[in-house]
Formats: structure tokens, C-alpha cells, sequence
């Protein structure tokens, strides 16, 4: 799926804003994220890190958990901004959780220099384990 560029620009500026409210004292490395989701609203999330490391969590999985939390199911687009000289893409624990709501969802990545990539989640996570496989399970 490809977006309207109007509204592909609309996604990118709010992941940049969204890292600016990051908490990230231990890497230093601010990332936003924002969700199109399948209302057609937008959903922000930034990293939040803690002294246990483990637990920090990442700005594609803030952005996707707010989502879920206002009543959404759906995510049709995932944009990342990190503050790096060429764009990065999300995280294996973050391209399963966009997996569970969003397997077909484009995702694009954008940094503070103009390199951008656009890919979609199947490009990310070909062969996904996903909710598909647990059918059988709720059928019981
Ligand atoms: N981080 C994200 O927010 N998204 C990613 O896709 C990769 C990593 C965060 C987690 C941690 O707070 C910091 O970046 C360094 O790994």
C-alpha cells in the first residue's frame, strides 16, 4: 500500500516530533514513531528506557500500544524517526508486535539527513508467526 504523500509527510513529521519528548537517559538515542491506524487517526510513542535496562521499550511499541489502548486493531502505517545520518528500521521485537495489528503495513523510516526507506512489514518479517498460527487454539 502506498499513502498519499501528503499524508505520508503528516506520519513523518509527527514521529520526529514525537522523539523529542524520549526518555532516554542511558543510549541518548531519541526515537519517535507514529502510527496510522485504521480509523485513519495518528498515534504517537517515543522509546522509554528504565534503570533496568531490559525493560526499555521502544517508540513503534509505545506508538502501537496507545493505538490499542484508544480502541484501535488495525495499523496500516508505522513511521520511525531515529537521529541518525541514514534511516533505520525497527527492531525484530517491534516488526512482531507491528506484525500482530499491521502484517501488511508499510513502514517507512526516516533520520535527520534526506535518506528515507519505505518498506512494508512482509519485507521486514517475511514468514511471520502471527495470531494465524493460534487459530486452532481459540476454535477449542
Ligand atoms: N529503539 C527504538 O525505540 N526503536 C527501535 O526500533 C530500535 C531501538 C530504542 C530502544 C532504546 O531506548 C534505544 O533505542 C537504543 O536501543
Amino acid at each position: 500500500m502506498k499513502l498519499p504523500a501528503p499524508l505520508c509527510r503528516k506520519l513523518e513529521r509527527a514521529a520526529r516530533t514525537a522523539a523529542k519528548a524520549s526518555y532516554s537517559p542511558y543510549s541518548k538515542f531519541r526515537v519517535g514513531a507514529a502510527i496510522l491506524a485504521g480509523s485513519g487517526k495518528i498515534y504517537i510513542g517515543t522509546n522509554v528506557e528504565n534503570a533496568s535496562y531490559g525493560l526499555c521499550n521502544c517508540a513503534e511499541r509505545t506508538a502501537i500500544f496507545t493505538a490499542v489502548a484508544a480502541g484501535e486493531d488495525t495499523v496500516k502505517a508505522v513511521a520511525v524517526y531515529t537521529p541518525t545520518r541514514t534511516a533505520t528500521l525497527p527492531c525484530g521485537a517491534c516488526r512482531q508486535v507491528i506484525n500482530e495489528f499491521g502484517p501488511a503495513a508499510l513502514v517507512i523510516s526516516v533520520c535527520d539527513q534526506p535518506d528515507r526507506i519505505e518498506t512494508t512489514l512482509e519485507c521486514l518479517l517475511p514468514a511471520a508467526f502471527g495470531p494465524q498460527n493460534l487459530l486452532h487454539r481459540r476454535k477449542a
